[in-house]
């Protein structure tokens, strides 16, 4: 959206999967399709000929690899989801850009890499070697991959490292829909952990602000960052962390909601989930050094946000149904 209100032509790539209700995915869309600049191929990455031929067609100066199969929890219950999306998919994708040879490509990776690492905050030079399940692993591999691709082709690459993402238009099995809707309905929430579990929240309009900023910083020698650039020797590869590094408590986040909300929660506490981790903390110096800024939003102000659009949201179903 921020692209297309700013003149761009974007062209859309998604598979429109089924991993949750696609109504969902299909009025995110039909947003973007009432701009005249954007185009969109419905497709799967997988499909290497029908992604080559819409990247062929769109010329892309810029690449941005968002489409995933995402969720910790599911990869658990299905695998090959991972497998395709994650490992077969971004790679069709890197084949793709090494025809059309974009200026820069970024992808989208995650903290779930950086698995139970105890040394906080999380910095792009520790260690992520222990991913705690398929779809850690499979966002490690591929940036591994697309490391090889830098090296062997010349393609710019960043590969971002989200940080619990949240706001308007987010992912029905993140705790942030997932516990609103169902305080609003009077459902019980479960809090996994105990509640002893924090994440570093971010915003998605400071999300989108980052991606922004570094799609103008393609890696390079001439912009490495002393000490803590994770800028590969090999390759015009870096991997960055996008996080705010604050990270909130679960408890202080499903309090924060129902003061939002102004309802209380049922809590039903239940211990930690197999292949979750107990902490996410981003250090964010790499990111303020290359862009001079960093993801700010207070978890209040954005669950403001994602508040308000959820009743907005909700009040446009009841009237259609
Ligand atoms: N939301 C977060 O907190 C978070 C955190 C870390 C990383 N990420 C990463 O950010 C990216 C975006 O995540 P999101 O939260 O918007 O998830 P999302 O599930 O809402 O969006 C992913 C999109 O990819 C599409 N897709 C999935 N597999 C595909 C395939 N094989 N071919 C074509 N399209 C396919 C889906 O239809 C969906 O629209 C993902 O790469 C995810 O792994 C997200």
């Amino acid at each position: 959206m921020r692209l297309l209100r700013e003149g761009h032509e974007v062209f859309g790539y998604d598979g429109m999967t089924r991993y949750y209700d696609p109504k969902l995915k299909e009025a995110r869309l039909a947003r973007l399709a009432a701009f005249p600049n954007f185009r969109q191929t419905l497709g799967m990455l997988e499909d290497q000929e029908k992604l080559r031929a819409a990247v062929a067609e769109a010329r892309p100066e810029v690449m941005l690899h968002l489409a995933a199969q995402a969720g910790v929890r599911y990869s658990l219950e299905n695998p090959k989801a991972y497998v395709d999306s994650n490992l077969v998919g971004s790679w069709a994708l890197l084949e793709a850009a090494r025809e059309a040879r974009p200026a820069h490509l970024l992808l989208a990776s995650t903290s779930s890499i950086y698995g139970a690492n105890a040394k906080i905050p999380f910095s792009e030079l520790d260690r992520a070697e222990e991913p705690l399940t398929l779809y850690a692993a499979s966002k490690k591999a591929m940036e591994a991959v697309a490391h090889s691709y830098a090296h062997l082709h010349g393609i710019p690459t960043t590969a971002f490292r989200f940080f619990t993402v949240y706001g308007p238009w987010g992912r029905p099995d993140m705790a942030p829909l997932k516990f609103a809707t169902a305080i609003l309905e009077n459902r019980e929430i479960e809090i996994y952990g105990h509640g002893r579990m924090s994440r570093d929240f971010t915003y998605v309009g400071d999300l989108v602000e980052s991606i922004l900023d570094l799609a103008r910083i393609a890696p390079a020698e001439s912009n490495r960052v002393p000490e803590i650039d994770s800028l590969s020797a090999q390759a015009p590869f870096r991997a960055v962390n996008i996080g705010g590094g604050e990270p909130v408590g679960l408890m202080a986040f499903v309090e924060t909601l129902e003061r939002l909300l102004g309802r209380p929660a049922r809590r039903k506490m239940l211990p930690m989930q197999q292949g979750d981790v107990p902490r996410t903390f981003a250090d964010p110096a790499l990111l303020l050094a290359l862009t001079g800024r960093k993801p700010q939003t207070s978890l209040e102000e954005g669950l403001r946000e994602f508040v308000d659009w959820l009743l907005e949201h909700r009040r446009g179903l009841d009237e259609a149904a």
